[in-house]
């Protein structure tokens, strides 16, 4: 008799075989292109990645010239992929790596946590995908699947529950194609099944755009790259904490009250 896991693992590869998703970053899964796609989907749809990672590797293709970039080129270059502030940290994770690993990015998950923008599960899924390391990690469709496959009921249920399992179904010897296959089945279940993610402990369901301070910070933003002088609606009570936040996080500059993006 097959184990449990071995079972799910047969399912899992079935399904990748017939329906696995041909996706431009997984062509030639270089480091940078690895970290530039993981950061671009961490909070972006696959089809719009999907359109803008070759632009994007059009205009940037290595950490050296990224790296050499200005933050408008930067910024201008993402607009259109929200929550922005991905932007500066891939600009920041190339000028480290130029600057402080001579342009190599380290594999160790725990050295790739020390970049901005990449926690645990990042740091997982670029060292599984740019190493084919057999790491442990997980993310939002990762985590759709386990819940699907393995608890069929019960609400709140943890990563922490979560993770024996996918270290036990890891396939050690192929982690980079094995992640490809639970990612491509949990976006198919996304489609196809009422959300298993909403029994996880850990489901956050992206807030309202319309009305929002993100939309404010993307007017300010829009407004400061288009470099015409900015009409801002200084009664808008979210501006003032807008601008000292996006100063904060270095997007902008500010002199002799004059607003504009940093250098
Ligand atoms: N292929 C490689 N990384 C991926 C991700 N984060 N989401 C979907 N497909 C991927």
């Amino acid at each position: 008799m097959k184990t449990e896991i071995a079972a799910f693992q047969d399912k899992v590869w079935d399904f990748y075989r017939d329906h696995g998703r041909e996706l431009d970053w997984r062509h030639d899964p270089t480091p940078y292109q690895v970290v530039v796609s993981e950061l671009m989907l961490q909070q972006t749809q696959v089809a719009r990645v999907a359109e803008r990672y070759p632009r994007w590797l059009r205009r940037f293709p290595s950490f050296e010239i990224l790296a050499g970039a200005s933050v408008v080129e930067v910024l201008g270059e993402w607009q259109g992929m929200g929550y922005n502030r991905r932007a500066l940290y891939l600009h920041r994770i190339a000028q480290a790596v130029m600057n402080d690993y001579g342009g190599i990015l380290p594999t160790e998950p725990d050295e790739l946590l020390k970049f901005p923008g990449i926690g645990l599960n990042t740091a997982g899924s670029i060292a599984a995908f740019a190493s084919d390391a057999p790491v442990v990690f997980i993310e939002t469709n990762i985590r759709r699947v386990f819940i699907h496959e393995f608890f069929h009921v019960g609400d709140e249920i943890s990563d922490k529950q979560l993770m024996p399992l996918i270290e036990q179904a890891l396939d050690s010897e192929n982690p980079r194609e094995w992640y490809y296959a639970l990612m491509d089945y949990g976006s198919y279940l996304a489609k196809t099944v009422a959300n298993p993610n909403r029994r996880s402990k850990h489901h956050v369901v992206q807030s309202k755009f319309e009305g929002s301070k993100r939309q404010v910070r993307g007017e300010v933003l829009r407004q400061l790259m288009a470099g015409s002088r900015p009409s801002f609606d200084i009664d808008d009570p979210r501006l003032k904490e807008v601008l000292l936040a996006l100063e904060s996080e270095g997007f902008i500059v500010v002199k002799d009250q004059i607003y504009s993006i940093a250098e």
